[in-house]
């Protein structure tokens, strides 16, 4: 794992993480928006809609994606990876233990922990590290498990994941081999608040022609990662929009990308893309028309 880039090691510092409006990106986001929240958890209890808001939020959906590549090495067809992002793990009870069972539950060959560990703001997340503590204890016991930072995560988050025997790719990537084959898995640090993504460093150590996969928090970086040649981009951060009208219709989405980038498969010129809707929940412990996800993404060869 990479030590603190110095553009993180500032805001740190700064010791107000969470304000997501710097640098302009994703400004229409609940969490810049404190006084809309107030009242909308207001009439969310007198409406008596928050019950079922909490309900649909504990209901995660197993996501079950296959996604065809031409040039994918001939070892790595049918490599199922488990995403599971945005897991803000202090924000709910039984998450931790909901998500050792489902992941205990499935055949898969690695593990790629998103992002957004972390519920509360500043520098309380004695909580989140302990629990994380616990589902990644479990996890390291399956498989390999690589992992990336979020724009809730201090760096510490990386070092306790780190301490578990996650791979914390923070700006660099790793090599994978199956039989005779390889593959390459980079992982940048967060793009949305923190700026401290370094493409060139994470990719620095990849071959040219290699078959690589790109993890982000956020995907707002997808044409850079596309330039770069990766096939594959994965990411969350967007919740799907949280709390979106029916038909899952995003109302805030936190992030400036396009909408066919805030959930589910997405193609961007030659590389394909997936978006977890993630498996917790931020600043309101609420999901409307947006059911939250743990994903299983099999890499099959083939158009
Ligand atoms: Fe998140």
């Amino acid at each position: 794992m990479r030590a603190m880039r110095k553009k993180r090691k500032l805001v740190e510092n700064e010791g107000h993480v969470h304000a997501v409006d710097r640098g302009g990106r994703g400004k229409l986001h609940f969490e810049n928006l404190p006084g809309v929240m107030r009242i909308f958890t207001f009439l969310l209890r007198v409406s008596l809609n928050k019950r079922r808001g909490e309900k649909n939020a504990d209901n995660i959906k197993l996501e079950e994606v296959e996604i065809f590549f031409d040039d994918l090495p001939i070892g790595f067809d049918n490599t199922r990876i488990l995403l599971i992002t945005d897991l803000h793990i202090d924000g709910m009870d039984m998450l931790a233990e909901r998500i050792v069972r489902i992941a205990g539950e499935l055949d898969y060959d690695f593990c790629i922990l998103g992002g957004d560990y972390s519920f509360e703001q500043g520098e309380k997340h004695g909580l989140a590290y302990s629990r994380m503590r616990q589902i990644a204890g479990r996890l390291v016991e399956k498989s390999r498990v690589f992992g990336v930072l979020g724009n809730h995560d201090r760096y510490r988050m990386a070092e306790v994941l780190d301490e578990c025997g996650v791979e914390m790719l923070v700006n660099e990537s790793v090599c994978l081999e199956k039989e005779d084959d390889k593959i390459y898995l980079a992982g940048m640090d967060d793009c949305h608040y923190y700026g401290a993504d370094d493409i060139g460093l994470a990719d620095s150590e990849i071959p040219d022609g290699a078959f690589k996969i790109m993890v982000c928090h956020s995907p707002e970086q997808y044409k850079q990662v596309a330039k770069a040649g990766y096939s594959l981009h994965l990411a969350g951060h967007t919740h799907g929009g949280q709390v979106c009208l029916p038909y899952g219709v995003a109302v805030v989405t936190g992030a400036t990308v396009p909408r066919k980038f805030l959930k589910g498969k997405w193609r961007y010129r030659g590389m394909a893309g997936y978006t977890s809707r993630g498996v917790g929940t931020s600043v309101v412990r609420v999901r409307y028309f947006c059911q939250p996800e743990i994903t299983v993404i099999t890499l099959r060869s083939g158009k």
